[in-house]
């Protein structure tokens, strides 16, 4: 991992992450209500409160709030086995098994900015 964008951002989210990790399974269900404890370490770049990113400031930072969650859950498999390059998403989704990347992407697609549940808003 070198020359990656907010190092230190993606080392804080490994180390959290380090005990998500598990055994990569098929057909997994994912759950928002899980999947809400595991995005604390995105937010600080998805900036679900007023959709805007907060680092880093030179790169669009896509939205996730309200996406599709096979589209988050595609992203994300696709940044783990190197199809889309981005370093930095390709730090974190390594670190993620198929369970937090359904559990995540249950949990974004549940989202909107109009959220009464939002905890970030
Ligand atoms: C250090 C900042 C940073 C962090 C932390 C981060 N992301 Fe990202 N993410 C980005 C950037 C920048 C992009 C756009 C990269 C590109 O152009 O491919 C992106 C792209 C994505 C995409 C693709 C979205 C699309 O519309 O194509 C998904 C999904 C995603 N991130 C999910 C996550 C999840 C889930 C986490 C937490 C586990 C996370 N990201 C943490 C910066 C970050």
């Amino acid at each position: 991992m070198k020359k990656i964008v907010g190092r230190h951002v993606v080392g804080a989210a490994l180390t959290v992450l380090a005990g998500f990790a598990a055994t990569a399974h098929a057909d997994v269900v994912g759950s928002a209500k899980a999947g809400q404890s595991k995005v604390a370490m995105c937010i600080g770049c998805h900036g679900i409160p007023d959709y805007r990113t907060a680092y880093p400031e030179v790169y669009h930072v896509p939205i996730l709030g309200g996406q599709n969650a096979q589209y988050i859950a595609n992203a994300l498999h696709s940044y783990k086995k190197g199809d889309r390059h981005f370093e930095t998403m390709h730090a974190i989704a390594t670190s993620l098994s198929d369970q937090d990347i359904a559990d995540i992407a249950a949990y974004y697609s549940s989202q909107t900015a109009a959220s009464k549940n939002n905890p970030d808003k």
